[in-house]
């Protein structure tokens, strides 16, 4: 008891003088049923690994200068009651929870407000429990992809999670917004394979979907990370992989016929098998020839079989790509996950290492998204060129993803995650910069957007669909204070279309005093 005491009064005494959130401390002391256990998951801003803690999942270091409000308190869980004692005394001592799992959140929304508050970091909660023979998984919120993979991998190499590409996403975040992947056209979005999940409501209930019924287990699916409470785990459905799958990638200029290649690719790789997930990347390259600047668009998809099956499915429905076998390299589903991460040959193991490699260049970003339902034109597909040889476009990207598949079978009320049926192909804007040009952010940030409004005759509208787990506050945002229907809509029948409405009921339900919020957050009617 005395040492208990002692660990209190030394945790309360890095708090400076009557700062609000002593009160907070304090409180959670109390309330906490092991105060021993809850005093060494508290970083105050006086503890010595606050910054640590706080940088180690900042992925998009726009969000990590001096000036972007930090909280008073992160804790980092490592039991339930102390997700609940934390919650409760949020609410009591008037401040904001951000809950963070990966942190990649694109506009840094885990674990930046403007208001007085407290991250909540489930970096101690990412157990992955592997049931190879019902194939299941229950994954704690906090575990990476990479995490998930592994684990699977460790028990079979012919099991996977329809999870995303880039191994370090969290599992809490990635499928609390929809999460699509390299499997999403043979198995859905993330959010579709979730059977189970343990919850905890603003009254630290911890429930299960039987207990929370199935209006907010559809919520939680898709609607949106950090809006109706905080999830612990999901219960996975495995999926089957092939022992053996194959990947590709082709590149070509525009000086190669680059242009008519998407225009044909536009027309076909929705109705591609759903063993496949084509994309087509394309950012702007030093010409080999005379050294001017030129497109490369990079042709790539997964394929769940091997270089055989492929390659006669290519040449009949994509003859003018001219695929090879020399493009083509197969090998396990768990190695095409290093290799869609650039880590071929590195072991298996750094998909257990939470630490952040963007593959995609520049650690400083802003990202947008659009849907496209008609094909583009050639001359509208030029423009986009041409913008993407602007100089602040020298390390953007733009990717097209292919839709179709299962996505066309599944239906748009399934999950919050509405885009279904109908869409060609997904679009992915990135303009990414360096750390030394962080000082000029704001042209690479109006860059994104003049792209984006180039952009508006050729992608879908009423609404204009965007992808809510690639976050964007240029859509519209929620006032600090107060959240209202009219002002969310705006941006939320972009990112879920009708299944808004829903949403706002399920919010209203479960949270209606609007504690769990932030600037893109589900509103409850008033
Ligand atoms: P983070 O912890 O930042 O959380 C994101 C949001 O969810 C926040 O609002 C947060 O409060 C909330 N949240 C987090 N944990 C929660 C929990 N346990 N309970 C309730 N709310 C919670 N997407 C995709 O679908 N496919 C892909 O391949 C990729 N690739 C990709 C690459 C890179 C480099 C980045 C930066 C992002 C992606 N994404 C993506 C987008 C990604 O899916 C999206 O940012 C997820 O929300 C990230 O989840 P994290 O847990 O990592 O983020």
């Amino acid at each position: 008891m005395l040492l208990l005491s002692l660990v209190l009064a030394a945790l309360l005494s890095f708090s400076m003088g009557a700062l609000p959130h002593e009160d907070f401390l304090q409180c959670l002391s109390l309330r906490s049923n092991d105060s021993s256990t809850i005093s060494s998951v508290i970083y105050t801003r006086n503890n010595p690994s606050y910054s640590t803690v706080l940088e180690s999942t900042i992925r998009n270091l726009r969000f990590n200068s001096t000036n972007t409000p930090k909280p008073l308190v992160i804790v980092t869980p490592s039991r339930t009651s102390h997700f609940q004692a934390t919650i409760y005394c949020s609410r009591k001592h008037g401040l904001q929870i951000r809950t963070r799992s990966g942190g990649h959140d694109y506009e840094g929304l885990s674990y930046v407000a403007k208001v007085p508050f407290v991250v909540v970091d489930l970096v101690n909660f990412r157990s992955v429990d592997v049931d190879v023979e019902n194939r299941v998984a229950w994954v704690q919120a906090g575990a990476i992809l990479g995490e998930v993979y592994y684990r699977i991998a460790e028990k079979s190499r012919t099991l996977s999670f329809a999870g995303g590409v880039f191994y370090s996403i969290g599992v809490g975040g990635y499928i609390s917004g929809g999460g699509f992947g390299l499997l999403f056209r043979k198995y859905g979005t993330g959010g579709d394979n979730v059977i189970d999940a343990q919850f905890i409501d603003v009254n630290g209930r911890i429930l299960d979907r039987k207990s929370m019924g199935e209006d907010l287990f559809w919520a939680i699916r898709g609607g949106g990370g950090g809006s109706f409470g905080i999830v612990l785990a999901w219960k996975l459905k495995l999926v089957p992989v092939p022992a053996t799958v194959t990947v590709f990638s082709v590149s070509r200029t525009l000086e190669q016929n680059a242009t008519q290649l998407i225009l044909r690719w536009q027309e076909i790789a929705h109705q591609l098998p759903d063993e496949m997930n084509p994309d087509v990347s394309m950012f702007s390259v030093n010409s080999t020839q005379d050294g001017r600047k030129t497109i490369l668009a990079s042709f790539s998809s997964l394929f769940l079989g091997t270089i055989d099956d492929l390659l006669p499915i290519m040449q009949q429905r994509f003859p003018e790509l001219g695929l090879s076998r020399q493009d083509c390299y197969e090998m396990s589903w768990i190695e095409s996950i290093l290799y869609f991460n650039q880590l071929q040959n590195q072991p298996l193991e750094i998909l257990l290492n939470r630490t952040f490699r963007n593959p995609l260049g520049g650690q400083y970003y802003k990202i947008k998204s659009d849907y496209v339902k008609e094909p583009i034109s050639e001359t509208a597909l030029n423009g986009l060129f041409s913008r993407l040889s602007d100089e602040e476009a020298s390390s953007a990207i733009i990717i097209f993803m292919a839709y179709g598949g299962i996505m066309d079978r599944i239906p748009e009320e399934a999950t919050p995650f509405p885009h279904r049926a109908g869409n060609l192909y997904k679009i992915y804007y990135n303009v990414n910069w360096q750390e030394q040009d962080n000082v000029n952010s704001q042209k690479y940030i109006d860059w994104s957007r003049r792209v984006y409004n180039y952009m508006t005759p050729y992608v879908s509208k009423s609404p204009r669909e965007a992808y809510a787990n690639y976050r964007d506050l240029d859509l519209g945002s929620n006032n600090v204070g107060i959240t209202s229907y009219t002002q969310a809509s705006v941006w939320g029948r972009k990112y879920f279309k009708n299944n808004f409405d829903r949403l706002v009921q399920v919010k209203t339900k479960i949270d209606p005093e609007n504690f769990f919020k932030h600037e893109q957050s589900i509103p409850p009617l008033h």
